[in-house]
């Protein structure tokens, strides 16, 4: 079989399933060891790049931050040679200077998910441990942040992600707690995504697409599920052209360090590894 090309993965969310001038479109339905991801993987060409899309809730927003299939989906990425990963993901702002329908490009991740057992391709006889102290790839994140400029109001190059489980909101507490500690912005989905992709040796990056100020800004309402879809809607031309504008600049082969991140991750001796 002819060996697939390297190629660039987009988990989005609601209304993000094309990108303008993309050709050739075709349907995966992927099977992993994990199970099934999210939905169907939508393939394509754009500039002459393979690019592959995958609602990260299923279509009709079907999933549960908690029910979502991380392994699955980034398995099944990865299996179509997918090498470079955008994630377009909404988040609360827990900074005054973070408005909503700002874009900020996080390059650091705080985990307060608790079924971290799932988010990881390791165990079962394989015991490995990746190198997670820079989760972003540098080199993707650059080419989104300058292909984000003047397509949104306000590009944030950097900050600290936090990663709650969800499904409710932050309490006010836990809210101010999670400004006190530093932290910039909250979502409830993408550490796992970026923990799997770096032992998939893909190269992770992120547009987080700020839609509320969570709940800690006393002059505003707490944040709404309402609220969100709003805000993420009305940035999602932005997001495309975003998108349009980072995937020419993607290189075409997969030579960063996150491309090989398995190098000496591994403490199992193959001899040891189980039968596949
Ligand atoms: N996603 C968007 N806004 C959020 C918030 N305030 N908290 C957690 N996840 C979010």
């Amino acid at each position: 079989m002819e060996a697939l090309e390297p190629s660039i993965g987009i988990i989005g969310g609601s209304g993000l399933y094309e990108l303008e001038g993309i050709e050739q479109i075709e349907d995966r339905i992927i099977k992993t060891p994990f199970g099934d991801p999210s939905d169907t993987l939508i393939g394509g060409r754009l500039m002459g790049r393979k690019v592959w899309f995958l609602p990260r809730h299923g279509r009709g927003h079907r999933l549960l931050p908690t029910e979502i299939n991380h392994r699955a989906n980034i398995w099944a990425l990865r299996s179509l040679n997918v090498r470079w990963l955008i994630c377009v993901t909404a988040v609360g702002s827990l900074k005054a200077e973070y408005e909503p329908r700002d874009v900020l490009l996080p390059d650091q991740f705080f985990d307060r998910t608790s079924r971290r057992t799932e988010h990881t391709f390791f165990g079962g006889g394989i015991v490995g441990h990746v190198a997670f102290a820079d989760p972003v790839s540098q080199g993707l994140r650059e080419i989104l942040r300058d292909s984000a400029v003047g397509k949104v109001s306000r590009v944030h190059d950097r900050g600290t992600y936090v990663n709650m489980d969800g499904p409710a909101f932050s309490t006010r507490a836990e809210s101010l707690a999670n400004r006190q500690l530093g932290f910039d912005v909250i979502g409830m989905t993408n550490l796992a995504e970026a923990k799997l992709a770096r032992e998939a040796e893909i190269a992770l990056a992120t547009l987080a697409m700020i839609t509320d100020y969570d709940c800690w800004k006393e002059e505003e309402e707490p944040v709404t599920a309402e609220t969100v879809m709003g805000h993420l809607h009305a940035n999602v031309s932005a997001a495309k052209q975003i998108l349009a504008a980072a995937i020419p600049k993607i290189p075409t082969v997969p030579d960063w360090p996150e491309h090989c991140a398995l190098d000496g991750a591994i403490m199992t001796p193959k001899a040891l590894w189980p039968e596949q």
